[in-house]
């Protein structure tokens, strides 16, 4: 799989969005250090709180596959049928903390092209994994 794979991936899962009350679609899609992906989309609720984003359904489908380290995460969102550089909210940069590999990045679809990101970048001073010595 390659990082054309993921993009496509993303795309592909942000056309399954449920996201009738925000309206905004996302796609997200993880690949994994023995370069498996795995892809999920924001799903949503009329207990507005309670909808999941597309990384977090990403990163599930990624646990249950085994994948326990993400080399890169590829975003895919905007309003509607738009494109809009969408990254990832704080609670998934928690999410993605959690399993991000050494050196792991971010690729976010924008209308110019795609943008790449360190994730080390996006969540600097974390509390994560290593605060309980895991
Ligand atoms: N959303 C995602 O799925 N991922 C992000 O990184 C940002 C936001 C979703 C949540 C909600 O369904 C909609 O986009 C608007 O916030």
């Amino acid at each position: 799989m390659t990082e054309d794979d993921l993009l496509d991936a993303a795309r592909a899962a942000r056309e399954n969005a449920y996201a009738p009350y925000s309206r905004f679609h996302v796609g997200a899609a993880v690949m994994t250090e023995d370069r498996r992906v795995f892809a999920g989309c924001n799903v949503e609720n009329a207990a507005y709180p309670e909808g999941v984003c597309a990384e977090a359904g990403a990163i599930s489908a990624m646990a249950l596959g085994g994948g326990r380290a993400i080399r890169l995460v590829a975003i895919s969102g905007g309003p509607g049928d738009r494109l809009q550089a969408c990254l990832p909210c704080g609670g998934c940069r928690q999410k993605i903390l959690e399993f991000a590999g050494e050196g792991a990045e971010v690729l976010v679809d924008t209308p110019q092209g795609v943008e790449r990101y360190r994730f080390a970048d996006l969540m600097p001073q974390a509390f994560g994994p290593k605060n309980l010595g895991r």
